[in-house]
């Protein structure tokens, strides 16, 4: 797929402004705060449906004014589309000019991967920036993913409330039982869709840093490998009864795959 246009109106800096893309590949140049990342901005908002830089959607409208809309038209091998988010006290979110219900319906529309300084941050950072960048990316891919994750961080919602529960309410422990294993469950789907998608990298990574550092047989070698303490459901919900002691302590879940 390819973006062919984008139109901001309210949008950060602009009051209305359209950009018209080629395919392949398009450089954007200007002033410093002239509006590049912006833009950049803009277009990330139609695949993920928020921002990059803010979690704050007032910060997106440009100043004095109350309503901001992006429009990103997108040519597909299979069809053409158009995103438009409209950004007020709320996001409203359009595909090919229909309302949807909820930020997943318009996600995995539009492809982007974002790469910019900051993201030196999921190699230099802990796991879990870089555990962040592949389910941005799968999701993007994959919206049952997204359900996944989804569900995963609700169920472990719930089973930290009912640890709260059990320690101040004297509830009974056996039925963490019920959340442990579907949390599991969930882990070890997570799991597999990480695993694979990693490998898919890894798989093209060697090739681009080959041509990046063109060095030849000597040269330096790449490899991305995910470093798992464990993959089935049994070793999730292993770990979860383990720590279920502390865990009612602390009053939350300390095993997470998110
Ligand atoms: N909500 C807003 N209303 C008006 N201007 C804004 C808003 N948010 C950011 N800006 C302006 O956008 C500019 C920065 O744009 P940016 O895309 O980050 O610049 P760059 O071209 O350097 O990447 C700054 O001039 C900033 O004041
Ligand atoms: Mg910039």
């Amino acid at each position: 797929m390819y973006i062919k246009k984008v139109i901001l109106n309210n949008f950060r800096n602009y009051d209305r402004e359209e950009f018209n893309f080629k395919e392949n590949f398009n450089i954007i140049f200007g002033n410093n705060a002239q509006g590049k990342t912006n833009i950049l901005e803009a277009i990330y908002l139609s695949a993920i449906g928020k921002s990059f830089r803010t979690n704050k959607d007032s910060e997106l409208i440009k100043i004095g004014e109350k309503k901001a809309t992006i429009e990103v038209f997108y040519e597909r091998k299979d069809r053409d589309g158009q995103i438009k988010i409209e950004i007020d006290d709320k996001k409203n979110f359009y595909l090919n000019g229909i309302k949807q219900k909820k930020i997943s319906d318009i996600i995995g529309k539009v492809h982007v991967v974002l790469f910019n300084p900051d993201d030196i941050s999921i190699i230099k950072e802990g796991p879990a920036e870089r555990r962040k960048f592949l389910d941005i990316m799968i999701s993007q891919l994959k919206p049952n993913y997204l359900h996944i994750l989804n569900t995963y961080l609700k169920t472990v919602e719930q089973r930290n409330m009912y640890l709260k529960q059990i320690k101040f309410d004297n509830k009974s422990e056996d039925l963490l039982d019920i959340w442990d294993i579907k949390i599991a469950e969930l882990s070890e789907k997570i799991f597999e869709y990480r695993r694979y998608y990693l490998q898919k990298i890894a798989e093209k990574i060697k090739d681009i840093h080959n041509n990046i550092t063109n060095c030849g047989e000597n040269s330096e070698k790449i490899e991305i490998n995910y470093l798992f303490s464990g993959n089935s459901k049994e070793d999730f919900y292993n770990k979860l009864v383990k720590n279920r002691n502390i865990d009612i302590k602390r009053g939350f879940t300390s095993i997470r795959s998110t």
